[in-house]
């Protein structure tokens, strides 16, 4: 198996830490939240971070800011200083309810753009500008349009793991945990049997596994789940018997065939609350399993896992130096902001149902296509 260790760099912290005073206030300020991460984390590297979290949470409060975690956020992130915490479409729902007008989004930037597009009015900041994703550097606007100009008439539905342009081009976003839906519902709006569904690959093999609407798909990937095979649960069946194998939709086809469930991170979330499966392992990001493991303490996790190097720029010293300085701000052009926004719109205006549930065993079918720009 050739899954990356899960180990995080807490170096770069270390270091600052000694710059942020480590005295009584700071200890009377962040015991309580060690409460909620001791399975994970030994208190020596807790007293670590303890001096950030606690300056995290004054500034927050001072500036009356607003922090959404998403769900392959590191635990001191998730459970010490973030106010909402969950998958991307979750995160975008909660983007447009706050009431604050200060959102620092603690995810990758397609996120962070997708909550200026859905609040424009309010400032958003991201604590690290390189934190990317290669499903979103995959494609570009200019290549949604050709490929719209290869297939007139058919609706384009884009996750949102993209930038604003590429979203400007769409007729409807999705997340994993709708897109089946999304497909359906804008094929049936249109009057279509076929949708083009842009730009991850194996997202849009899974989704068409679960519907009759036919998928033309962009070759677009995730460096972070292409990289597991169904060899890979097929071992670890052998290593763990009776393990419960969940993985996110952005895996190859034959991971999810060889699963007992796929979703959406939010799904996988809930899935190990109702079902306390005795023994888990997500086939996702690594800090999910940490996250999921510390509300779960009857469940024992097994933890291979690959790292998002994105998501892995969001630490503790810079969302301290993003809300101190507020720093960097993501704006997005106003006209991108309309055009763009259509399409996210589309997908909030669906109504909410229960995260989507991919039947595992369901086959791909022939009419799977690709297409290239
Ligand atoms: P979710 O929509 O499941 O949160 O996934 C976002 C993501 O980037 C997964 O790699
Ligand atoms: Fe993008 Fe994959 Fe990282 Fe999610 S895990 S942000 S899809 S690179």
């Amino acid at each position: 198996m050739k899954f990356e260790a899960c180990e995080i760099d807490i170096s770069a912290n270390k270091k600052d830490a000694e710059l942020l005073k480590i005295d009584p206030q700071v200890k009377a300020e962040t015991d309580h939240l060690y409460e909620g991460v001791k399975h994970v984390m030994p208190y020596d590297e807790f007293v670590i971070h303890a001096p950030y979290i606690a300056a995290i949470n004054r500034l927050k409060k001072e500036k009356d800011a607003v922090i959404l975690a998403h769900n392959y956020m590191t635990a001191d992130i998730f459970h010490c200083i973030s106010d909402f915490r969950g998958d991307s479409l979750y995160l975008a729902r909660q983007a447009q309810k706050v009431p604050q007008s200060l959102i620092v989004q603690c995810g990758v930037h397609f996120m962070a753009e997708t909550s200026k597009i859905l609040c424009p009015d309010k400032k958003v900041l991201i604590p690290d500008l390189r934190a990317g994703c290669s499903l979103a550097s995959g494609i570009t606007g200019r290549d949604v349009a050709l490929i719209k100009q290869k297939y007139p008439g058919l609706p384009v539905v884009t996750y949102v793991n993209t930038t604003a342009d590429v979203k400007a081009e769409s007729d409807i976003c999705c997340t994993s945990s709708n897109a089946v839906q999304v497909v359906e519902e804008i094929a049936k709006q249109w009057g279509v049997d076929r949708v083009i569904m842009v730009p991850d690959e194996y997202l849009a093999r899974n989704v068409s596994a679960q519907t009759e609407i036919k998928i033309i798909a962009w070759k677009g990937a995730c460096e972070v789940h292409e990289l597991f095979t169904g060899d890979d649960v097929k071992e670890l069946r052998a290593a763990y018997p009776g393990i419960v194998v969940l993985a996110h939709p952005e895996c190859p086809n034959d991971v999810v065939r060889e699963a007992d469930f796929a979703g959406s991170t939010g799904a996988m979330n809930d899935f190990v609350f109702t079902q306390k499966p005795k023994q888990v392992v997500l086939i996702t990001e690594c800090s999910m399993s940490d996250n999921v493991a510390i509300e779960n303490p009857e469940v024992e996790f097994i933890r291979p896992c690959n790292l998002c190097p994105h998501m892995k720029r969001i630490s503790l010293k810079a969302i301290y130096e993003c809300l101190r300085d507020e720093k960097y701000e993501v704006d997005v052009d106003p006209d991108m902001i309309v055009k763009a926004r259509a399409a996210v719109d589309a997908m909030l205006a669906l109504p909410p149902r229960n995260a989507n549930v991919y039947d595992v065993k369901a086959i791909v079918p022939d009419t799977f296509e690709l297409v290239s720009a």
